[in-house]
C-alpha cells in the first residue's frame, strides 16, 4: 500500500510517499527557515504563506523524480496537528483536495506520535518485531518535549512532558540570548564543542524525587541572567560563548537522561530506548543516552529527525490498519477541521 504523507505543521513543506509503513520510496523537504531567520524565529502568518507556495511545487518535484504517478497512491496522510493552526489548515487542505480528486482515503495524523515512526523507519523490522516494544520513547522538538511508553507500533501511553518550555525551544531562546542565528538548536552544538561543560554548572531544575517531567524555563533564565552577568563584567568573548552553550546543553539534555532513568525504574518491562524529534540530532545527546541508559539506544537517521513527511506517511498507513476504513472516507472526513472548530464544506 502506498501512501502519500503531507506535513505542514511548522517551518518545514514535506510530502513523502511511504509503501506498506516502512520503505520510504521518496521524501521532499523544503524548508523555510531562511525566511524567518531574519525575525529570529517562525512567524506563523508567513509559514501558512510559505507552504501555500511550496506544496505545489514539491508536488510536481515528487512526480517527475519517480516512476510513480498519482493513481498510484492508495491513500493520503496529513498532519492534523498539533502546530500552528494556520499551517497546519494549508497541508489540511492540500491533502484534502488531493484526495477527493483521487478518491482516495485521508488519514489524519498526531505530528508529535509520527516523530516516532520517523525512529521507527531507521530500525531493522526485525527488531521492531522481536525486541523493540515496550519502549520508553522520547520525542525531543522545537514544540515538545514528550516521553512515552511505547507499547506497540500505535499504542503509546504519555509518561510525562515539559510543564513549560520545550527542550528544542529552550535550545533555540538561549541561541538568541548569545546572539547565535535562528534555528538555536544546532547552533548550540556547534559551538558547545569547543566549550567546557563544567565551567558554568546550570540548576538542576527537577529532582529524581519530582515526577517524570520536564522543565526548560529556569534553566532558560539562568542562561540570560548568566550571559548578561559576564557581558556587563567584560568577559563575554567567544570563549565564554562556548563555554556558556556547552554548559547549558550538558543540562538541558542532562535532565532528559535523569527522567529517563527514573522512567526506567518505573517501568522495568521496558526493552528499549526510542529517541526522536528534532533535537535528537544532537551528538552529545547522543552520546549521553548512549552512555547513561542501560538499554539498547535507537535514534532517527538524520534525515528522520526533524520534520518530514515520511514519518506522517508511515503512521497513516499503521492507523489505517487498526482502523475501520470508512472513517478515513475523504468526502465524510472532516475530522481534522473539526479539531479546529472549522467544520463544514470548503
Ligand atoms: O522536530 P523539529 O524539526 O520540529 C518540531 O516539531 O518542533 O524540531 C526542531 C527543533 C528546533 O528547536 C531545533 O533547534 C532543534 O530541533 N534542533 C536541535 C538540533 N537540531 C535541531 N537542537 C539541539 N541540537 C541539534 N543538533
Ligand atoms: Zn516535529
Amino acid at each position: 500500500m502506498i501512501i502519500l504523507g503531507v506535513e505542514s505543521s511548522c517551518d518545514e513543506t514535506a510530502l513523502a510517499l511511504v509503501q506498506d509503513g516502512e520503505t520510504v520510496l521518496s521524501s521532499k523537504i523544503a524548508s523555510q527557515v531562511a525566511k524567518h531567520a531574519v525575525f529570529g524565529g517562525v512567524v506563523p502568518e508567513v509559514a501558512a504563506r510559505e507552504h501555500l507556495k511550496a506544496l505545489p511545487l514539491l508536488w510536481q518535484e515528487l512526480w517527475s523524480e519517480s516512476d510513480l504517478n498519482p493513481s498510484h497512491i492508495d491513500a493520503i496522510a496529513v498532519t492534523r496537528g498539533p502546530g500552528l493552526i494556520g499551517a497546519v489548515l494549508i497541508g489540511v487542505a492540500f491533502a484534502r483536495g488531493a484526495a477527493l480528486r483521487l478518491s482516495k482515503p485521508l488519514i489524519p495524523v498526531d505530528h508529535v506520535h509520527a516523530h516516532l515512526q520517523g525512529a521507527l523507519l531507521s530500525i531493522p523490522k526485525s527488531v521492531i518485531q522481536n525486541d523493540l516494544f515496550p519502549s520508553l520513547a522520547l520525542v525531543v522538538s522545537g514544540g515538545h518535549t514528550h516521553l512515552y511508553k511505547m507499547n506497540s507500533r500505535t499504542s503509546t501511553e504519555l509518561v510525562g512532558q515539559s510543564i513549560d518550555d520545550a527542550c528544542g525551544e529552550c535550545f533555540d531562546k538561549v541561541g538568541k540570548i548569545l546572539g547565535l542565528p535562528f534555528p538555536g538548536g544546532p547552533w548550540i552544538e556547534k559551538i558547545a564543542k569547543h566549550g567546557n561543560r563544567s565551567r558554568f554548572p546550570m540548576p538542576k531544575v527537577l529532582d529524581d524525587k519530582s515526577k517524570v517531567q520536564f522543565s526548560y524555563s529556569g534553566l532558560k533564565t539562568h542562561a540570560l541572567n548568566h550571559w548578561r552577568k559576564l557581558q556587563n563584567e567584560g568577559l563575554a568573548d567567544d570563549q565564554a560563548k562556548s563555554d556558556v552553550a556547552s554548559s547549558f546543553q550538558e543540562e538541558a539534555l542532562g535532565q532528559i537522561v535523569r527522567k529517563l532513568q527514573q522512567a526506567r525504574k518505573l517501568y522495568p518491562e521496558t526493552r528499549s530506548v526510542i529517541v526522536a524529534g528534532g533535537v535528537s540530532a544532537n551528538n552529545r545527546f547522543r552520546e549521553l543516552v548512549q552512555l547513561e541508559i542501560d538499554l539498547p539506544v535507537y535514534f532517527p537517521e538524520l534525515r528522520y529527525c526533524g520534520d518530514n513527511a515520511a514519518m506522517i506517511a508511515a503512521l497513516g498507513y499503521y492507523e489505517y490498519l487498526v482502523s475501520d476504513p470508512s472513517k478515513f472516507a475523504a468526502k465524510a472526513n472532516w475530522d481534522a477541521y473539526s479539531r479546529y472548530g472549522m467544520g463544514g464544506p470548503l
